[in-house]
């Protein structure tokens, strides 16, 4: 009778260490399958926020125009604004372009020199409104020299 007690004990034992080591395995495969369907499930990065959207100025706003000045680039309303623009403001701002204030022939010269130098593409027939546009609304202002005096009294010098 002992003997039949031990052999029935050693049955469960080893009956517990299968269930015990099948428990194990279903718990490692469950936290496997877990893992796979939630890559950060152990990553200690929380959750970053998305990133706020920076509002984008709508397509009538990208192009407005008030008082006369195109908002986005600060260039006067004007025949050939859009050629400017299309034009003149892709590689530096157009504060450069209004700053310069020269005339006709000194224009088509900045524009020769950017072309031989920096890449500016040959403009066709919107060189002439583009400079057209230029020195209509950015004439040169800087005088060369002091204007001719006018009005002037003259009077004999007494000895
Ligand atoms: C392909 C690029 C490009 C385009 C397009 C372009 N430029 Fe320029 N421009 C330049 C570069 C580069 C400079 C030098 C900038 C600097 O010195 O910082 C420059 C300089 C200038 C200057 C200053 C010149 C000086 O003597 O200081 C003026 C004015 C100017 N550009 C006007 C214009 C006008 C008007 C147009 C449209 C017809 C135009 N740019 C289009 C590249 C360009």
């Amino acid at each position: 009778m002992e003997e039949h007690e031990k052999i029935r004990q050693g049955i469960r034992k080893i009956y517990r260490l299968f269930i015990g080591i099948f428990s194990l395995f279903a718990v490692l495969a469950i936290a496997i399958i877990y893992m796979l369907n939630n890559p950060d499930a152990l990553s200690r990065k929380k959750n970053i926020p998305e990133a706020e959207y920076v509002a984008v100025p709508e397509e009538e706003d990208y192009d407005k125009i008030e008082n006369g000045i195109h908002l986005r680039t600060g260039l006067l309303e004007a025949e050939g604004l859009t050629e400017v623009i299309n034009n003149c403001t892709n590689c530096h701002s157009a504060k450069l372009v209004m700053q310069n204030r020269m005339n006709k022939e000194r224009w088509i010269a900045t524009i020769r020199w950017m072309q031989e130098t920096q890449n500016l593409w040959d403009l066709g027939n919107n060189e002439e409104i583009i400079v057209n546009y230029l020195v209509t609304n950015y004439p040169s202002k800087k005088k060369g020299r002091r204007e001719i005096l006018t009005d002037i009294e003259w009077y004999a010098l007494e000895q």
